[in-house]
């Protein structure tokens, strides 16, 4: 039995969000919901999850003793990590005190927050299929490892990085040495490692949205989301769309392979299993232990988003993953590096059939910067995506 209290009470349900981004809010606000007293902590005060919870944290994740002092001063019954870049370390030390249960489980969090963790663990462990792969300390190395059989073309990333900080295609011998200096400048904590991957060709990707929630006997069970496609440009998603049109053997592997590595993860609550798709072959890439920047999609497909899916599931209450109609979500760039932006536009975005916006409230706007979200559902995807983006093209962020 699930019992939930009432916020500023003794009997208060709280839940403490490591990162409080654009998913992070949408997890807020799905808890708030349902009574729970939020604790939004993130680097930077206002952060768009700070604006909808009970109580806003501004610490530095990553730094292991802040993370100790904090999470032992809030005492919070669960702590759901939304990003990376957090002393994983340290939450496993306090999950293992009895201190405080992390989602899915400290050991998912750390190792999905570098890519060596997850990569060995599905491909030596698991036997998962994935691009071949080795890591490098030096640009030889790297060198190295293209000519002992990675080849070309390839793609370097840092060990430490996301939304595609520092990646890069390497097509022959000349690039190598850039994509090498480009890794230097982009990893999140510069120490110089990297992984080359080879080049999968695949016809598209897809995430696979995996939910493990608590069955009505008490076990925990595994739910699969109908698949989302999308479209990356720099390593970054800048459209998505569900369900994506697949064949049966395909879908089949899919959620083979997301139910491996989430079974191996464990824990409750939903994950992102980024897999390339080509043909009936299937290969997996990273897996994000909590909401997916492409499932933003499912606040207009799903009767539950990803989001509620996901404060259902860690607060072990059961869970509904059918989709409720096609749709598609385009994203709304900063376009301007400025504080407290203004968007024009935002009457014409939403005049497009079937449509509507999420505007995150970040104060601060980069020109590559993810500001916003214009969703659409429709009879089919392909009018949903050009609805989302014809109205994602009709907000217009600029300076105040
Ligand atoms: N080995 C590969 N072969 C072909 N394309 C790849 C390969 N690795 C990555 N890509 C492309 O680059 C995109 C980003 O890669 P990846 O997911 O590893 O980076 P990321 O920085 O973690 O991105 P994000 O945080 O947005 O998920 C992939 O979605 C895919 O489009
Ligand atoms: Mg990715």
């Amino acid at each position: 039995m699930t019992t939930l209290g009432t916020p500023f009470s003794p009997s208060a349900t709280r839940v403490m969000l490591l990162g409080s981004g654009e998913l992070g809010k949408e997890v807020l606000i799905a808890l708030q919901r349902l009574g729970v007293e939020t604790i939004a902590v993130d680097r930077y005060q206002n952060a768009p999850g700070q604006q909808v919870a009970h109580h806003a944290r501004t610490i530095t994740m990553s730094d292991p003793e802040q993370l100790k002092a904090l999470i032992e001063a809030e005492r919070p019954h669960l702590v759901v990590p939304e990003i990376e870049a957090i002393a994983t370390p340290m939450l496993e030390q306090l999950e293992a005190a009895g201190t405080v249960t992390v989602i899915p489980t400290a050991r998912a969090a750390r190792l999905t927050m570098d890519r060596e963790g997850i990569r060995r663990l599905a491909a030596e462990t698991l036997g998962l299929p994935t691009s071949p792969y080795k890591f490098c300390d030096s640009l030889q190395e790297l060198q190295a490892a293209i000519d002992a059989g990675i080849g070309y073309p390839c793609i370097v990333k840092p060990v430490m990085s996301s939304s595609g900080k520092g990646q890069s295609k390497i097509d022959g011998p000349a690039d190598v040495q850039k994509a090498w200096d480009y890794a230097m400048a982009g990893g999140r904590v510069s120490h110089g490692r990297v992984i080359v991957e080879g080049f999968i060709d695949f016809d598209y990707e897809i995430t696979q949205l995996t939910v493990r929630a608590k069955g009505a006997n008490g076990d925990t069970e595994t739910h699969f989301c109908e698949p989302i496609g999308h479209v990356q440009v720099s390593g970054d998603y800048v459209e998505s769309w569900q369900p994506m049109a697949m064949r049966p053997e395909a879908i089949q592997k899919s959620r083979q392979i997301a139910k491996a590595v989430t079974d191996n993860l464990g824990g409750l609550g939903l994950f992102g299993v980024e897999l390339f798709v080509k043909g009936e072959q299937v290969w997996f890439s990273e897996v994000s232990p909590r909401p997916h920047d492409t499932g933003l999609v499912t606040l207009c497909t799903q009767h539950q988003s990803e989001f509620e899916l996901h404060a259902r599931a860690i607060l072990g209450l059961p869970v509904d993953t059918s989709l409720r109609n096609p749709g598609a979500s385009a994203v709304i760039y900063g376009g301007v590096d400025a504080q407290g932006i203004v968007f024009d536009g935002v009457d014409d975005a939403l005049r497009v059939p079937g449509t509507d916006l999420r505007l995150f409230g970040k104060p601060e706007s980069f020109v590559r910067r993810r500001m916003g979200v214009a969703l659409a559902r429709a009879a089919d995807t392909d009018t949903a995506r050009a609805n989302a983006k014809l109205a994602a093209s009709k907000v217009k962020p600029r300076q105040a």
